[in-house]
């Protein structure tokens, strides 16, 4: 009895203090480190070695210069000899771990389908205008940032980054004589300042939400654990339930919670509601389904405003590829992987590209998919490795990510002289969007071409770009993006590009008519000024993304992705020897999540942490910098 009683109180006193396990389960970590230092697997070479960073070279305008860089066209004399890695599709999620294991001293191939190097980082140039694809702003890129300092190495330093506008993006609510303009201002006082002094009288809401916002956002690194510690520690805690009480983020429920749930208790104000929503066009998941800790990681990602590649988003690929070639690696395009060949065990040992009418069969020790892991799972793996593995149920379970349409439009004229913003503008027609988003997305196929659309994406390239003007004079590139079905287009999949008939050119025109009168509506002055227009749908996102459904962003981003379970599986060593995935489906959506990725991908590799060689590289050129700063000082003295 005394005993008994005992023991609870003790289990009481634990419960209550949930700390005390967060600090036998760091104990328990480190132990477990130091014995996998001592006594573990060889560690491969530090990547952050030396800091790479080369004063600027000029910027290379050469149509042709560019295209032996970004479309470098697949031949098997250029597979590097001795490789170590193959890695399947050129994202940023792929080019980032490529980079760092070319910086430890790996051979590498990257295959890339397309005729382009780069996935959501390449850019085309029709009619004399440059149009990005899936890089619109990227936030915490500033100067001395673990980001800016981890791609200043991949890049040599020849990546330079230009700042949006103070306003980067800005809601328009309402329709076209109606419309309603709420400015969202960089900085983490500015941000919700700003929101008060939009609504005065919800000062005590908007401050809650920061709060929450800040403390999920922090929340966060549990779910990067649970993707890099040991698997069998990580099932430990699971089998057990310990996470939810180590992990702050599923304690609190910043996980299960929705942002509709976590709004809704804090304001009645449907504007303001729908003004703090606004973003979710960056994860692609309405507010009453996405997970409030993903919400909560976009909002503060972009908490120091965001930025731009200066001269354009291909100036990331084009930079990246030169560390991997300069390395002895190799980056290849119009090279798509048909199979991932694994030997009778069932380990990952090669890929066979498609080269025109012939199938080459490439050998590496380590195989990276950054193709997404519904094309992994079920077009490339033989079909009983896949099945064998716990990630293949996890494509039905969550689901593929929304889809979309994009219209590319040139104007004439600067972007000066037009007034356009150095920023993005979402546009939303009502203060429902759960409601009006469903209720477009369930329009039939046959009804496409008259669907209202409720919410569009605008994005103004050549503001961005402080040095577009010397490359295009006189000329405005802008883009328009709505969501879409997948099924509005289905029919046309298999069919040529440009060869798809008069229905769907018809559709595209809705679309595009529409999309564009939006624009003039919100900046009257381009009225009679569009002198190019290409509307892609999910049949072109397929063609040139290799997205199997036409889809944003992956795998979908609801509740369920959040879940311990799938969090867990979700990892880039896989559970398939030799297989590894990289890329927006292992964590989240977004530019800086796959390359983080990538990074942890490459970790796993070369079995050490990366991420603290980076927090100690990125320390020593702090440093460095501060000391270099004093120095002047001292010598203008
Ligand atoms: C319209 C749009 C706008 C976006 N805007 C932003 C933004 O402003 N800021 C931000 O941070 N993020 C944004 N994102 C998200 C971000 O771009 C992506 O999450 C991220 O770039 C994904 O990188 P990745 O490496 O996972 O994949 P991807 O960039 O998709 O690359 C995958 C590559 O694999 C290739 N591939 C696939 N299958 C094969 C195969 N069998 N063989 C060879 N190659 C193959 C594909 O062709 C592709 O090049 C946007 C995305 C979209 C679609
Ligand atoms: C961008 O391109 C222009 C030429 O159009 C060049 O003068 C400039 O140096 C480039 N800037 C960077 C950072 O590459």
């Amino acid at each position: 009895m005394a005993i008994d009683i005992g023991l609870r109180s003790v289990i009481e006193y634990i419960a209550n203090r949930p700390s005390l396990l967060c600090y036998a389960f760091l104990t328990y970590v480190t132990v477990y480190f130091a014995t996998v230092i001592l006594f573990g697997r060889k560690k491969g070479r530090n990547p952050l070695q030396h800091d790479h960073r080369r004063s600027p070279e000029p910027f290379v305008h050469d149509t042709k210069l560019r295209d032996a860089v970004l479309k470098d066209r697949f031949k098997a004399s250029k597979i590097p000899a001795h490789l170590d890695v193959i890695i399947i599709g050129s994202g940023i999620g792929g080019l980032g771990a490529a980079a760092l294991l070319t910086r430890a001293g790996k051979r590498v191939l990257v295959l890339e389908q397309h005729d382009q190097v780069g996935g959501c980082c390449h850019t085309f140039v029709e009619k004399g205008f440059e149009f990005d694809t899936g890089i619109h702003y990227i936030g915490q890129m500033h100067e001395g940032s673990i980001h800016r300092v981890l791609l200043d190495q991949l890049t040599s330093g020849q990546l330079r980054w230009t700042k949006l506008d103070d306003t980067y993006d800005t809601v328009a609510v309402g329709g076209s004589s109606t419309t309603k303009w709420f400015p969202m201002k960089s900085g983490k006082d500015e941000y919700y300042n700003n929101l008060i002094n939009l609504f005065p009288d919800e000062k005590s809401a908007i401050l809650a939400y920061k709060d929450l916002v800040k403390d999920a956002s922090s929340a966060f690194f549990g779910i990067v654990l649970l993707k890099v510690l040991p698997r069998l520690l990580v099932k430990f805690v699971l089998k057990t339930g310990l996470y939810s009480l180590i992990f702050k983020c599923y304690r609190k429920r910043y996980t299960s919670r929705t942002l509709q749930e976590v709004l809704d208790g804090l304001t009645d104000n449907k504007e303001l509601k729908l003004v703090l929503c606004y973003p979710c066009g960056d994860y692609g998941v309405m507010p009453k389904d996405v997970s409030f800790i993903l919400h909560a990681i976009l909002v503060s990602h972009y908490e120091k405003g965001a930025f731009y590649p200066v001269n354009g988003t291909s100036e990331i690929a084009f930079h990246i590829v030169q560390t991997i070639t300069e390395g002895g690696g190799s980056v290849l395009v119009q090279a798509p992987v048909t199979k991932i060949l694994c030997d009778p065990k069932g380990k990952a040992m090669g890929v066979r590209v498609a080269t025109g009418k012939k199938e080459l069969e490439v050998h590496a020790t380590c195989i990276i998919s950054d193709a997404g892991v519904v094309n992994t799972f079920k077009h490339l793996l033989p079909e009983n490795v896949a099945k064998s593995s716990c990630i293949y149920p996890l494509i039905e379970k969550v689901g593929q990510s929304v889809s979309f349409i994009t219209a590319f439009i040139g104007v004439e004229g600067s972007s000066s002289d037009l007034k356009l913003p150095a920023a993005n503008v979402w546009l939303y027609d009502t203060d429902d969007i759960n409601k009006a988003v469903t209720e477009y997305l369930s329009v039939n196929a046959d009804d496409a071409d008259t669907a209202d659309i409720p919410f569009a994406f605008i994005s103004f390239p050549s503001a961005k770009d402080p040095q577009w003007e010397q490359k295009f004079p006189g000329k405005t590139s802008l883009l328009v993006i709505t969501l879409a079905k997948w099924e509005w287009f289905e029919e046309w999949k298999d069919e040529a590009v440009r060869h798809r008939g008069d229905r769907y050119e018809g559709i595209k025109d809705a679309f595009g008519r529409k999309m564009w009168q939006r624009c003039v509506d919100l900046y009257p002055q381009l009225d009679g000024k569009k002198v190019y227009m290409e509307v892609g749908t999910p049949v072109s996102n397929q063609h040139y993304l290799a997205c199997p459904r036409g889809e944003m962003y992956g795998l979908d981003q609801k509740v369920v992705r959040f879940t311990p379970g799938v969090v867990s599986k979700l990892r880039p060593d896989t559970d398939i020897k030799g297989l590894y995935l990289t890329g927006q489906d292992v964590l989240t959506c977004g530019f800086a999540s796959s390359l983080l990725v990538g990074l942890i991908c490459a970790s796993q590799i070369l079995n050490r942490n990366i991420y603290s060689d980076l927090l100690q590289f990125r320390k020593h050129i702090l440093k460095g910098s501060s000391l270099s700063k004093e120095a002047n000082q001292k010598k203008e003295e």
